[in-house]
Formats: structure tokens, sequence, C-alpha cells
């Protein structure tokens, strides 16, 4: 017996012995996952050397910056509004708030908080900062008060520019201030009196030069401290997370590869730019790669894609609530008419996804996850509806990310006898996971500036005794082909009638039928019943959403047990920097009518939603009303 018999003999038997033991699907599986990871793996690599390349040379952010400035100094930078800025503009700019700084003593090291509007020159001063070896804690412009104040203390500061629409803010807190921190306020228009003891800081900016800083200066290290950027938790306060100039170039050209990102792309963002979503990963665009990205002061529903248009963009930023804020505007001219190959973002849920992208003629759409302190970051970079990401369901040692059974309330991982974690099957849900390798700025956890706060967010002895990984605190579920889905934040989901209710997706689904209005969803507890009844709270001040319609097609889209038991409409909301509603506050008060004065419902054995008076609500509570 020859080759020519033996071989196929010897490859179906190889075969046999492979597919007894993974099977036919493993088979079906490979073949339609492997152009996604080939292809995510190629991205991966160009990643790999080029932070290879960065970390061998030292280089910072504005080294990188200074490159793109040498190679087209009178490209567009940054439009913003009717103003454009050059690569040369940006420099100048930079290099001033470098020689400022210097003079007055600052050096490596040392941190400058800003609190400023979206504007280029927000970008300018952190860059101009970061020149000198400066850290610049970006702080959130919602904040106010106590928050504020903790921010500011948290960062360890030595100084605070702020714009002169802060001033008020600034002075409510003054006293608490720490008494060492210098103040800088930016002023608009020149002469504009400024506050007590600052400086202001545009005058001081005229008289500086734009020329490059004196060589003597010490400057940074590659794997310095760069920025601080603060997580805006729905809970808590907020918490400052260590950017590098490492770790910003991660993320940046992690982005820009994954999403496959040009050079000559037009990117619009309209989001704040103090956040890692707009601040690093479209900003970076243009210091990293020479790109050019249109900022906005303020998102707008209704501008959105005008701007796009107007602007010529061809790569958009989104954040999920705010393509449900746009989707609910009425339709314009502009709304398919543009010259956008790509939307990116994070959050944008799949039950709007589908609509979403048909209105506004939407060629492809990138979803991201991850969050800025976190090692765990995804992508979804081949239009599958509703994923945000995937994980090799063929190779998936080449990049370490897990979803592991988990308590769905606590979010702690459940472990086997021999004090393990354990891998969730397919379509099980568990919680996110990214491996920590020290010293691998893929796979490296800087933490927070308070380390305790770091602590809570890592699992020891995951898949063998010492090893380390980042828990995202999200619930994540894989499908077959290792496509993963978003279900809710670990605390989030709720138990009813035995079943687990993700709020995320009843949120969205809530919402839809609303009228695509602002909707936050939580449990609350009933006396004497197991689990907790579901509750949703819906911004809608004029009273408008019809119950009778609102309960019809809830029906359609949500399982009994998932149905709101109780209906709120909230007259007015308060939400976080990134329009998320406040959660724990809406929780604390039940569904008691004796302590909230929006409109209650509840809903009746029948399915419709009636008024929950004080009486029906003492009947609940004596469980005299069936649920
Ligand atoms: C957008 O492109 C059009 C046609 O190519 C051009 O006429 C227009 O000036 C561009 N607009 C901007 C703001 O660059």
């Amino acid at each position: 017996m020859g080759w020519s018999y033996g071989l196929p003999a010897l490859i179906v038997a190889v075969l046999g012995i492979v597919v007894s033991k993974v099977g036919w699907r493993w088979f079906y599986i490979a073949a339609v996952t492997t152009p996604r990871d080939v292809t995510a793996l190629f991205a991966y690599i160009k990643l790999l050397i080029l932070v290879r390349k960065y970390q061998r040379k030292n280089v910072t952010v504005s080294d990188i910056f200074q490159t793109q400035v040498a190679k087209h100094p009178d490209k567009t930078c940054i439009i913003y509004e009717d103003k454009v800025w050059t690569f040369r503009d940006l420099n100048e700019f930079s290099n001033r708030v470098a020689n400022l700084f210097h003079t007055h003593g600052y050096k490596r090291g040392d941190v400058v908080c800003l609190l400023l509007e979206n504007r280029p020159e927000f970008i300018g001063v952190w860059l101009g900062l970061s020149k000198i070896g400066v850290i610049t804690p970006l702080i959130n412009t919602n904040l106010r008060g106590p928050s504020l104040l903790h921010s500011i203390t948290v960062a360890k500061s030595s100084a605070l520019i702020y714009g002169e629409g802060f001033k008020e803010c600034i002075i409510e807190i003054s006293k608490d201030l720490p008494s060492h921190l210098a103040l800088y306020q930016f002023n608009n228009a020149k002469n504009e009196p400024t506050e007590g003891a600052a400086k202001d800081m545009s005058t001081l900016l005229q008289s500086a030069s734009k020329d490059k800083i004196p060589a003597h200066i010490e400057r940074a290290d590659h794997h310095d401290k760069l920025l601080y950027i603060y997580t805006s938790g729905t809970t808590g306060l907020p918490k400052a997370a260590v950017i590098s100039h490492s770790r910003y170039i991660f993320i940046v050209a992690g982005i820009h590869y994954t999403m496959n990102f040009r050079n000559d792309d037009i990117f619009y963002t309209p989001l704040p730019l103090y956040h890692t979503a707009g601040g690093v990963m479209s900003v970076g665009q243009t210091l990293i790669f020479g790109a050019t990205v249109v900022i906005k002061k303020k998102f707008s529903a209704s501008g959105f894609f005008p701007d796009v248009k107007k602007y010529n963009c061809t790569v958009a930023q989104y954040i999920g609530e705010m393509c449900r804020y746009i989707l609910a505007t009425p339709p314009n001219p502009a709304d398919a008419s543009h010259k956008l190959r790509l939307i990116f973002g994070n959050g944008l849920r799949p039950q709007i996804w589908p609509q979403f992208v048909q209105r506004f003629n939407i060629p492809k759409v990138g979803e991201f996850y991850g969050a800025t302190e976190g090692n765990a970051n995804i992508v979804n970079n081949d239009n599958t509806v509703g994923a945000i990401g995937f994980v090799s369901r063929i190779i998936p040692s080449v990049y370490p990310i897990s979803i592991i059974r988990a308590d769905q309330n606590t979010g702690e991982p459940i472990r086997d006898e021999k004090g393990l974690c354990q891998l969730c099957k397919p379509n099980e849900p568990g919680v996110f996971i990214g491996k920590i390798i020290e010293g691998n700025p893929s796979r490296e956890f800087l933490g927070y500036v308070d380390r305790q706060a770091s602590e809570k967010k890592v699992v020891r002895d995951v898949f063998r005794k010492g090893d380390m990984a980042f828990l995202s605190g999200d619930l994540l579920v894989a499908d077959e082909r290792g496509y993963l889905y978003f279900k809710d934040r670990t605390g989030d989901t709720f138990r009813w009638k035995g079943e687990n209710v993700s709020t995320s997706e009843v949120e969205a689904q809530v919402s839809n039928v609303a009228g695509y209005r602002d909707c936050i969803v939580y449990g609350v507890e009933i006396p004497n019943l197991e689990g907790r009844a579901g509750m949703a709270a819906i911004y809608d001040p004029d009273r408008v959403v019809d119950l009778e319609q609102f309960s019809e097609n809830i029906k359609k889209v949500l399982p009994t047990y998932a149905r709101p038991q109780f209906l709120r409409f909230l007259t007015k909301i308060d939400l976080t920097g990134t329009f998320k509603l406040r959660k724990v506050d809406l929780q604390k008060e039940g569904f008691d009518p004796n302590k909230i004065t929006d409109s209650l419902y509840y809903q009746t054995a029948k399915g419709k939603y009636e008024a929950l008076t004080k009486e029906i609500y003492d009947q609940i509570c004596r469980n005299e009303v069936r649920f």
C-alpha cells in the first residue's frame, strides 16, 4: 500500500479522532469564525509591533504628535464650531502652556487639574503640560460641590486650571480647597476679572513663548503618568484611573487597528473630552495618527447628522444613549446623505441597532466594550448586530479574556471544589474578566489612584493558584461563535418569579415602547414576596405615554416575568456625565406613594397599568394584590 492510498486514509483517521473529540460542530464554528479571527489577529499583531516600537524608543504622546506636526503642519487637526486648528496651531498653543508652567516652577511628576469645557484648548493644555512631564487629571465638568472637591483633592494636585464658566463652582468650594493649590482661570475674553487669587491664564499664555521647550528641561518617560481620567460610576464618588503615555498610545492604536481607521479620516465626536471615549480614542487619532477630529461643546441629537454632513466626517463616535436620542428626532434631509463610512462607540443596544443603521444609512457599526482602567477590552468590527465584541472559539488563548460563573447579584465568582473559577458555557451569562500580566501594556491593570478601590477590581486564583484578573463587573454572554453580548451590570440584575431579569434589556425595551424616552429599571421589594418586582421609571414630564398602548406593546417584546410591575413617571432627571440616570436614589424610594410624588402605576393581573393609590399600596403590602 503506497502513499497514494495511505495518506487519505491517515487523514480520515486523524479527522475521525479529532471529530470524535471536538465534534463536527467545531469545524463548522471554525469555518465561520476563522476570517474574523484572522483579521483580528493581524490587527493585534500590528498593534503590538507599534506599541513595542514606541516602548523601545521611549517616546511620549507629545513626541509622536511632534512627528505628525513635522509631516503636515498645515493639515487640519481640530475643528470646533467655525474654528480650524492646524497641527501647527495645536503645537504652538501647547508649547505656550509648557513654557508658561515651566517658568512657574512646575516639573515632571507634578499634578495640575483641568476643569474646562470641550474646546481645542482643552487638548492643548494637557498636551502642553505633558511636554514638561506634568500629569493632568481631567475633571468631569458636571461635578459640583463635594464630588468636584473630591476629584481635585484625591489627585493630590498642586494647581487647578478652570474655565471662566466654572468660576462659581470653584468659589463654592474654595474654602475647602487645599491652601497650596494654585488657581489659573482660563478666560474667553480679554480682561475678564479672575477669581480672587487666581491667575489669568489666557493673558499669561499670550506672553509665553510658542517655541518648543528648552532642551535641558526634564521630560516624561514612555511609562510615566499622563492623565487621570475619572470613571463616572452611577454610584459613589468618581475614581481617578491612571493613564500613562504607554496606555494612551495603546488605547488609541488598539481602536485604530481593530476599527481599521485611516489617517485621512475626519472624526466626529460630541463626547466629553475628559473621558476615555472622546478624549483618548477620538482625539488620539489626530495626536498619534495625524487624522482630523471635529469636537463639540455639547452633544445635540438634532445636530448630529447635520454636523457630520457639514464637516464631511467619515467616522463618527457615539454612546448608546445618544443613538436613542438621535433616533427620537424628526426626519432630516441630512439623515442619510453624509459621507460616514463607519460609526463606532459603545452601548448601541441590540433593540435599536437595526432601526438606527437603516434610518441613517450607516455602512458599518464598530461597537467596542472596555473600561478606562480595565484590560478586558473587546471590539465587534464585523457588523454583527448587537454584539459588543468576540473571543476566538478556536484559538481562545490569543486574547486572554473570559466569562466566568458568578453570582449575578453580587458579581462574586462561583468557585469549584479546588477554589478556582469556572468558565461559562456558550449562552450562559457570567462576569467578564481580563487576565492581568504585569509589564505587558495590553494586559496590565494600572488601577486607580486610590489603592483600595483598585483591589476591589482584582480577582485572584482564577484558573490556577496565584493568577490574577480584572473584574469588569459586567454580565456578558457568549454565543457559540464567540460573539459577546452585554446582559447587565452585576448587582443590577434582579430575580422575579424565579427568573433573572436583566435591567438593561428591560430598559431598552421599555424605552423603545415609550418613544425612546429615558428610562431606568430596577427591582423593588414587596413584603413577604420572593425576589424583587420590576419598576420602570420613565422620564415623561408632560405625561404623554399612553398606558393602554404601552401595556399592549410591552407584551410583544418582554416575557411576563420581565414586564415592569410598577411604572413611575419622572418629571425631572439627574443624568451623570454619560447620560446615565442615577439608579440608587430612585431605588431607595421603592414604590411607596406616601414618599413619591411622581405618578405611579401598577400592573394588574390582566396586564393593564392602573394608578397606584395609597389604598392599593396598602393592599399590595398585605399581599392582597396578586402578581
Ligand atoms: C466637504 O466636501 C465638499 C465636497 O467635496 C466641499 O465642497 C466642502 O468644502 C467640504 N466641507 C468642509 C467643511 O470641508
